[in-house]
């Protein structure tokens, strides 16, 4: 037993032999959680994750002897878990509640029963390596959970259960490890939170994220396995994005990790989540979605830890062979809660108070992203999803700087399309991709040959006609030729018509990937008509006044994304429109039938 000797807001001194850096400690009469972040030579420091009010030195601090963990094992889907993996009550965390200080509960329900069915490969006498596959329940009905070994255990099995109804406290299979112990191995393991879960290989599987958001799928492409970043200012729309990604992402598991931000915003996830249904399964979507919420009424250092918590979790689901989807809302509050840390400390602020270490701490998070050969011998995934939130919208400041070298894929959230009410407001110049060859192969096999010319053609006709707007801005509309006045109209029909896309529309909330090739490919086609009438001489002004450019801004919250032949139709009915003109104008290259 030690003891506390200063108290330094979430920054405790205390006295204990023995304790290492990095262990979990239960701190004073209310049991605190803490974690050892520091030893010197007569104490150590200690970053507590509750608040410290009331501690005082003297009270008694027990060491856990082992590091910040987490527990693993079935019941886990459907959670809302607080930043050191403590089940939240619903009814508390809608109601706003503070929670008490020194809450002793564990994470998994350990009053909860299972139907557990043993692995086929287990048999006595089997030698059964690290993380292997023990065993299945049912989670959710959407999502078979399969029970694993610890990674750093190996052995010989010598009994194991059989199919039956257990509680996750039960011994499961007992085995003889190369030391010549018996251990017994339940439903669940520990497994400390800063060391990332082991995996046999990294195997990119080139799959894209689908997230039925058109600017990211077609544009801005991620892969299952990636990390991408959503910076933008207050109000530019990175929450929504962040909820249109776990609302209706082609991953198995989503993990939504509120850090710092509004509490309203997980209440708001909690109330409609349930109501909604995946896509892919049918089912409501939080059999497949869990939350950790570290938010902004909750004590701030306790947001460092959320994020570990939040990755060691997606990386067990991946582990079981799942594809796991975790987005963080917002990157940005972790790393205040590293500025808190390192100020209390004294270590030498480096950017705008951030410690020295802030860069190689993102990257080791992201780090974690990846597509893996899993030790059990699966396919599975963690796609990191990071908003970042710059003071001011700056992306020089230190947190978006950083994460913009460390992330692949770059959503970046602008403030003048966001007031223009342009959403989700993700910028077409800033924003960046390094995965668009490898989801051109998915896309070009699964939608159509033509999706990456049709993609090179968008972001070329946009970035064509930002150039002439800022002409038309120095030496007025007058400057422009017939077919520069084509463009510009074509690039606003891109935008409405292909990048905007409202998170409220029942209709367009989610867009198909056939539907936003479909889509595109419309307005392109369209486009290119216009451009040939030009050619032809067909006066700008008659083809700006056609009806065709206001329908097909409305197509895509009235086509379904099972009925697509909307989409054909109106390809045929402005075809039609541009072979009459052909004709009124005489066809004088000859060209085109
Ligand atoms: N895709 C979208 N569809 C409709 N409205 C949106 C969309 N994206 C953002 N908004 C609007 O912008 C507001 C602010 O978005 P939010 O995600 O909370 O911003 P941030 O998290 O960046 O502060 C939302 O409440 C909503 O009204
Ligand atoms: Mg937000």
């Amino acid at each position: 037993m030690g003891e506390v000797v200063e108290v330094n807001g979430p920054i405790v001194t205390i006295s204990q032999p023995g304790i290492r850096n990095g262990d979990q400690v239960m701190i004073g009469r209310m049991n605190l959680i803490g974690e050892v972040i520091h030893i010197r030579e007569k104490d150590a420091l200690v970053q507590v994750y509750e608040s410290t009010e009331s501690l005082r030195p003297g009270e008694q601090v027990s060491g856990l002897g082992h590091p910040l963990s987490v527990e693993l094992g079935p019941g886990m889907l459907g959670q809302i878990f607080d930043g050191v993996q403590r089940p939240l009550d619903k009814i508390m965390a809608m109601s706003g509640e503070h929670i008490s200080r020194g809450l002793e509960i564990s994470a998994l329900d350990r009053d909860r029963i299972w139907h557990y069915v043993p692995a086929p490969t287990l048999a006595v006498g089997k030698m059964l390596a690290g993380g292997q596959v023990l065993g299945t329940v049912r989670e959710t009905e959407t999502i078979e959970h399969r029970i694993l070994a610890p990674p750093d255990y190996a052995g010989e099995v010598i009994e194991y259960a059989p199919e039956g109804d257990y509680g996750i406290d039960e011994i499961v299979v007992r085995m003889r490890t190369g030391t010549g112990s018996v251990e017994g191995l339940k439903m669940y393991h520990q497994w400390p939170v800063r060391q990332p879960r082991p995996y046999l290989a990294r195997a990119d599987s080139g799959l894209p994220l689908i997230t039925g958001q058109r600017v990211l799928d077609t544009f801005f492409p991620m892969l299952k396995g990636g990390k991408a970043a959503v910076p933008g200012p207050f109000g530019a729309g990175k929450t929504i994005v962040q909820q249109q990604i776990a609302r209706w992402s082609n991953a198995d598991i989503v993990l939504y990790v509120g850090c710092g931000e509004r509490g309203n915003e997980l209440v708001e996830i909690l109330q409609t989540f349930p109501e909604l249904t995946d896509p892919y399964s049918g089912r409501s979507l939080m059999e497949r979605t869990f939350l950790v919420a570290n938010t902004s009424n909750m004590p701030v250092v306790a947001r460092e830890a959320s994020i570990y918590v939040g990755v060691t979790m997606a990386e067990y689901y991946r582990d079981q062979g799942y594809d796991v989807v975790m987005v963080a809302d917002s990157t940005s509050r972790w790393a205040e809660a590293l500025r808190e840390v390192a100020g209390r400390l004294g270590q030498m602020p480096v950017e705008e108070g951030y410690p020295a270490y802030l860069a190689s701490r993102l990257a080791a998070f992201y780090e974690r992203a990846g597509s893996v050969n899993t030790l059990a011998g699966m396919h599975g995934s963690v796609s990191l999803i990071g908003a970042v939130s710059p003071p001011g919208g700056d992306f020089s400041e230190p947190v978006t700087s950083h994460t913009k070298e460390i992330i692949r894929t770059f959503w970046a959230l602008s403030k003048p399309l966001a007031d223009a009410r342009h959403y989700p407001a993700v910028s077409w110049l800033e924003s960046f991709t390094d995965y668009s060859d490898r989801a051109a192969k998915w896309w070009s096999e699964n939608v159509s040959p033509q999706w990456a010319a049709r993609r090179e053609q968008a972001l070329a006709l946009l970035a064509e006609a930002d150039e002439l707007e800022r002409i038309v801005n120095l030496v007025g509309p007058e400057a422009l030729s017939s077919s520069q006045r084509w463009v510009l109209e074509s690039s606003s029909l891109i935008k409405e018509a292909v990048l905007q896309q409202s998170a409220l529309d029942p209709v367009d909330s989610y867009c198909s990937p056939e539907k936003q090739f479909q889509l595109l490919d419309l307005v392109l086609q369209y486009h290119q008509g216009g451009m040939q009438m030009i050619d032809l001489g067909v006066p700008v002004e008659q083809l700006t006044e056609l009806v065709y450019g206001s329908e097909i801004k409305r197509l895509k919250s009235s086509v379904a994304n099972d009925d697509l032949t909307a989409l054909q139709e109106m390809a045929q009915k402005t075809q039609q429109a541009f072979d009459a003109m052909r004709v009124e104008y005489g066809n004088p290259r000859g060209a085109t039938p």
